[in-house]
């Protein structure tokens, strides 16, 4: 058993409102995909760190990666986040029985522990699963002119983060039947099947960068861990 991190990043990022593609933002002096590469180089039980960019990115070549020793590049991002990890799983050179590690390159404050310890929770699992926390605000639906509907039970409903953890293989297979507008992540590929991914506790600080102000959560929390 051999496990890999894939890392798409070949969104444009829209809702941040930059030209520059959201993975590229400075964060700290670096492009942001940067913090997150280091995280995901940082778990010793990830051999190799596969980046999924667009074949068009004119970005990756101006920044200096020497840093990242198993860092492979594969040019073959597809039109919505789930090509760009269907394509990245068929290029990568692993073996089917493996397991991938799909992480959101726009999640740079990744804990290398908390991956570590998702490994171990899940690599003799039959499936695999996600990190994920608990939803703990009060859920309203929203009804017409965005006055409330109704308020939506939140008991047993958690929020799905990154790294998302399945064999090879059984991804590629699931994501391949099922891919459309309804799979958001790995995991909804997998539930499609009937499979049950097992939920691992993951952290708030495990933030994915979408909105402006992100950026300035993101910057003050890899901060805040520098500091210790
Ligand atoms: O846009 P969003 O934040 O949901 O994207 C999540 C991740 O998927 C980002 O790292 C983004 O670069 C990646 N993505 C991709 N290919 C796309 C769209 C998004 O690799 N076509």
């Amino acid at each position: 058993m051999s496990c890999f991190a894939l890392v798409p990043a070949a969104g444009s990022g829209a809702r941040m409102g930059a030209t520059t593609p959201k993975q590229y933002l400075d964060l700290l002096g670096k492009p942001l995909i940067w913090h997150t590469l280091r995280a995901l180089s940082a778990v010793p039980e990830i051999t190799r760190v596969c980046v999924v960019i667009s074949a068009g990115d004119e970005w990756w070549n101006s920044y200096d990666w020497s840093a990242f020793e198993r860092l492979q590049v594969l040019r073959c991002g597809g039109a919505t986040r789930a090509e760009s990890v269907l394509n990245g799983l068929r290029a990568a050179d692993v073996a089917d029985a493996d397991w991938a590690l799909v992480h959101d390159a726009a999640r740079p404050c990744l804990d290398p522990q908390l991956v570590s310890a998702m490994i171990v929770r899940l690599q003799h699992d039959a499936v695999g699963g996600i990190l994920a926390v608990p939803v703990a605000d009060t859920l309203k639906r929203a009804g017409m002119g965005e006055r409330i509907a109704r308020t939506e039970a939140r008991d047993g409903l958690w929020q799905a983060q990154t790294p998302q953890m399945f064999r090879r293989g059984e991804l590629i297979h699931a994501i391949a039947e099922f891919i459309g507008p309804d799979i958001t992540d790995e995991a909804s590929a997998l539930e499609k099947q009937g499979k049950a991914p097992q939920l691992v506790m993951g952290s708030p600080w495990n933030l994915k960068v979408t909105w402006p102000q992100d950026l300035q959560l993101a910057a003050l929390i890899l901060q805040g861990a520098k500091n210790g």
